[in-house]
């Protein structure tokens, strides 16, 4: 049994009997209850309802999303279902805006399905495991390329949540933290909750302790008075969206991680599939910042937190400029200080 196998029991996204199953995340870490999917436009409801969310997850349901758009669509259309199944696809790809894995995926798919006169159904299924475990052996190779990066830490920092729920499988960010910690070389993880919708506290604590790694969680607010007292010496978090210059976009918070990270000295580290790479948008400043229902952040559970009138503001991602990043982790190597140049040659653009 290898390390993956031994650390990592938690699925999020699968496919069971010609349906997407998906752990139901806003259940967690209470309930772990699964929607079983037949219809591409449900999976859409599921991606926007962050029943499934994490950019590698999104695009593995979404390329199973396809997948069930044809199946819906071929039998009736054997000549025309490329235009006959383009809404169910601009639903999907409308679900979510920040995270680029759904549309990589989306257009992956249609790329494998060019030109095949034939059903198209079995070769989108077979694309689609292949995106699902592509991911799950590009976060195995993440994990070990930031581990070998960072050898020891003392102590993690930690946003959203990187980990099984958010990928294939193992993660991003966690990834590297499962791997550490394995090999006996991470004394602690410090989880920042993630206002508004807890994904630290919910997700990432939770996720932690199915693998018996130690972790405390801390408020957002309190990232930048625990690295004052010496408790942190690198911050990890994954990305929706790294630009071709090197800006990240991720979860809102990170930004912030990142400028006090740089003040008190610690290194931040981005760990990112290649999936997450979009050369197609320049800078952070071209990336669509999802804005999200006032509800997450005027409430919890039902639970009003303010005044009825109180007007909101909710971007649910911040972009973090590439001079912040100290290490680009991705599944075939590390890239230090990222930026245009260094990407595009490592991504073997030119
Ligand atoms: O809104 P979410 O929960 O989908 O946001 C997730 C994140 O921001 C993650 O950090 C990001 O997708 C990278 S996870 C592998």
């Amino acid at each position: 049994m290898n390390t993956s196998e031994r650390r990592d029991s938690i699925r999020a996204v699968m496919w069971q009997e010609n349906s997407l199953v998906l752990l139901d995340q806003r259940k967690l870490p209470h309930k772990k209850s699964y929607l079983k999917i037949t219809r591409s436009d449900d999976v859409a409801r599921a991606i926007f309802n962050m029943v499934v969310r994490g950019a590698p997850a999104i695009g593995i349901a979404a390329a199973y999303g396809y997948v069930l758009a044809l199946y819906e669509v071929y039998p009736g259309h054997q000549k025309d279902w490329r235009t006959a199944m383009q809404p169910k696809v601009n639903n999907l790809l409308a679900s979510r805006p920040t995270a680029v894995n759904l549309k990589w995926a989306v257009e992956r798919l249609q790329n494998r399905l060019d030109g095949i006169d034939d059903d198209p159904c079995k070769l989108a299924l077979h694309e689609a495991h292949a995106i699902a475990r592509e991911d799950f052996e590009a976060n195995i190779a993440m994990g070990r390329n930031g581990a070998d990066y960072i050898q020891y830490s003392k102590g993690i920092l930690t946003h959203c949540n990187t980990g099984s729920l958010a990928t294939g499988g193992f993660g991003t960010a966690l990834g590297v933290i499962r791997t550490l910690a394995e090999r006996g070389n991470l004394e602690s993880v410090y989880a920042s909750e993630t206002r508004p919708w807890l994904q630290g506290s919910r997700l990432t604590v939770w996720e932690l302790q199915q693998d018996n790694i130690p972790s405390r969680l801390i408020t957002d607010s309190a990232a930048a008075s625990v690295m004052h007292a010496g408790k942190i010496d690198w911050v990890l978090i994954g990305a929706d969206r790294v630009a071709a210059n090197g800006d990240v976009a991720n979860k809102i918070g990170s930004y912030s991680h990142a400028v006090n990270a740089r003040y008190h000295g610690i290194k931040f580290m981005v760990v990112a599939p290649f999936s997450t790479i979009d050369l197609d948008t320049k800078t952070g400043s071209e990336i669509e910042i999802e804005d999200r229902d006032s509800i997450e952040l005027t409430s919890i559970a039902g639970q009003s937190l303010t005044t009825e009138s109180a007007q909101t503001y909710n971007p649910v991602f911040d972009v973090t400029p590439a001079e912040l990043v100290s290490v680009l982790v991705t599944e075939r190597g590390v890239i230090e200080a990222p930026d245009e140049v260094k990407i595009r040659i490592f991504l073997g653009a030119d």
